[in-house]
């Protein structure tokens, strides 16, 4: 058998990774301005990570979620308290699409209705519903192309007020700053008026934070800068430092109902010992206060170069905007300098770095990108 080919690959084969480096099969060293899509938060290899999880699955990997998990209790107590959500419930599942089909799902079980409301380049995963609601209609097949979705320009609050005001619309799902759709914030002005407007018209506000949360922005989550509050958050990626998992954060204003939602893996034993070792790091090497810190040195560092057409980001969440495509230079960062980046579109380069990216390694990335302007 061999494998279906849906991946455009690089012609390199990682092997090995230590916080942010990682090694090719050939022992070539790089470094990763790119946490393989933002899903590295603590480091590669992180040694407190490495053990907690070659300890829980030495005594037990998996059970169901039939029985007693002190390790989910453990989590969903820690994780409110380190995103200040603390009144809030904890589902958890397996992948960023699989979060936002079950926030997407409850908000439906709640309110009765079937439409939603997404915007303009969002990405929010590949399974049915969260399909749909990504604005990418090579990626949406005909089975998921069920009219649910309508999406509004981002930032646009008129068209977001007079939507809402039909009364009819289920959901608003949201990236706390667009990552896929190249690194495009909301405002702080339309954040709060989309919070008025849900509140209004009985709509549930959903902020995916899967690739904006878990610190990269320099607070828990993204939509922590504009201060409002969301009905439902989902997360992924950083969660798990690799390890596949992904949550969705309830509010309470939604009432749990034994079997509405379920999953197999979800939340399972060696998954929970993953997470929770991810929020020790979090905690002892202050991961977001550095995240602030070094995330804005870069933008700073990046917004004097010249050939850059525009600089977007906060935090470790960066987009580089250039006049040409981009498919070049990242080659060059890759095979010349040794430096992993991401892309979004065509004319965007995507940083999204560990979160335990130091000055020195963000000042070594800087001169490396310059070599290649
Ligand atoms: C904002 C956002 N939502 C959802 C997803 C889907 O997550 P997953 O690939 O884990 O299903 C992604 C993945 O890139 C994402 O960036």
């Amino acid at each position: 058998m061999k494998l279906f080919d849906v991946y455009p690959l690089f012609d390199v084969n990682i092997v090995k990774g230590k916080g942010c480096h990682v090694w090719d099969d050939q022992g070539n060293e790089y470094l990763d301005l790119y946490g393989g899509h933002a899903v590295i938060s603590i480091g590669h290899a992180h040694p407190h990570y490495v053990e907690s999880i070659s300890k829980q699955v030495a005594t037990l990997g998996f059970y169901s979620n039939s029985v007693i998990n002190t390790l989910q209790q453990q989590l969903a107590e820690r994780l409110g308290k380190i995103c200040g959500y603390e009144d809030y419930s904890l589902f958890l599942i397996n992948s960023g699409a699989e979060a936002n089909e079950n926030a997407l799902k409850l908000a439906s079980f709640h309110t009765g209705r079937t439409r939603v409301v997404s915007f303009n380049k969002a990405f929010h995963g590949r399974t049915s519903l969260a399909v749909e609601a990504t604005d990418n209609p090579k990626i949406i097949a005909p089975i998921n192309a069920n009219g649910h979705i309508t999406y509004l320009p981002l930032n646009d609050i008129e068209a977001m007020q007079a939507e809402l005001a039909k009364g009819d619309v289920c959901a608003v799902i949201i990236e706390g700053i667009q990552g896929v759709g190249g690194i495009r914030i909301p405002s702080t002005e339309f954040l709060l008026a989309l919070r008025e407007a849900c509140t209004k018209y009985g709509t549930i506000l959903i902020l995916d934070e899967i690739q904006s949360g878990y610190g990269r922005t320099g607070k828990f989550f993204a939509h922590q800068h504009s201060g409002i509050r969301p009905d439902m958050i989902t997360v992924a990626k950083g969660i798990g430092n690799g390890f596949p998992m992904a949550g969705v954060l309830i509010s309470p204003m939604f009432t749990p109902i034994y079997g509405q939602l379920g999953t197999t893996f979800g939340g399972n034993h060696l998954a929970c010992s993953a997470a929770l070792a991810v929020l020790d790091v979090f905690e002892q090497e202050h991961l977001i206060e550095n995240a602030a810190q070094v995330g804005a040195y870069l933008l700073e560092e990046l917004k004097q170069i010249k050939s850059i057409k525009e600089v977007r980001g906060l935090g470790l969440m960066i987009g580089l905007e250039f006049e040409e495509p981009i498919k070049e230079l990242r080659l060059r960062l890759l095979h010349e300098q040794h430096v992993f980046t991401g892309a979004s579109g065509t004319n965007v380069l995507r940083l999204l770095p560990p979160l335990c990216l130091s000055m020195e390694e963000a000042a070594a990335f800087i001169k490396r990108l310059k070599a290649c302007l």
